[in-house]
């Protein structure tokens, strides 16, 4: 296993729970924490069977990978709280949003393949999270955009995990099921 302190883990847990005060699962009533969580465990399911020195790092960058793109934290308060790795793993893991929106994926995908394969393991890990059931707003075409963004994360990270990779492959034809017919 893996080695990494729970306490500063559990420190990034209670970040995240104040930043995102008040934000939801999108589509649900259920507390964004949840989703952090969920990253959180996928990443931490895979150091189980793929043990890494900075185990540490990929659970902390899963914890905190959504607070500078959707809260009011900079990516300065996480390098003063949780360390220059960290934090150039979170920045790397947001979107720019001063970019074109068709443009932001490959460029975030492109500044985490600068990071380390920790960092990339938390991206992994997100999509695997977030490949469920569609909204039911949802066209196909958002839907399939969506699948074909999720193949384009595994094809750019996959590397970093054959568990995490296996998983998202998974879900990637999985989510060929739940693609709405309209
Ligand atoms: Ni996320």
């Amino acid at each position: 296993m893996a080695k990494w302190q729970a306490e500063r883990v559990t420190q990034a847990l209670r970040f995240a729970a104040v930043a995102h005060t008040g934000q939801q699962v999108p589509g649900t009533d259920l507390p964004y924490l949840l989703h952090l969580t969920q990253v959180m465990s996928e990443v931490a399911a895979a150091l189980q069977l793929e043990p890494a020195d900075d185990g540490e790092l990929s659970l902390l960058c899963a914890v905190l990978h959504d607070c500078v793109e959707d809260t009011e934290v900079t990516v300065e308060e996480v390098a003063s709280r949780f360390g220059d790795a960290v934090a150039a793993g979170v920045a790397a893991l947001s979107k720019d949003p001063s970019l074109p929106k068709a443009e932001r994926m490959a460029d975030s995908l492109r500044r985490i393949r600068d990071e380390p394969m920790a960092v990339w393991k938390v991206k992994l890990a997100d999509r695997i999270t977030n490949l469920q059931r569609p909204p039911a707003h949802w066209s196909r075409d958002k839907a399939t955009r969506y699948r074909q963004e999720a193949q384009q994360i595994l094809d750019a990270l996959g590397d970093a995990s054959p568990r995490l990779a296996h998983r998202l492959r998974q879900k990637i034809d999985a989510y060929g099921a739940l693609l709405p017919t309209s």
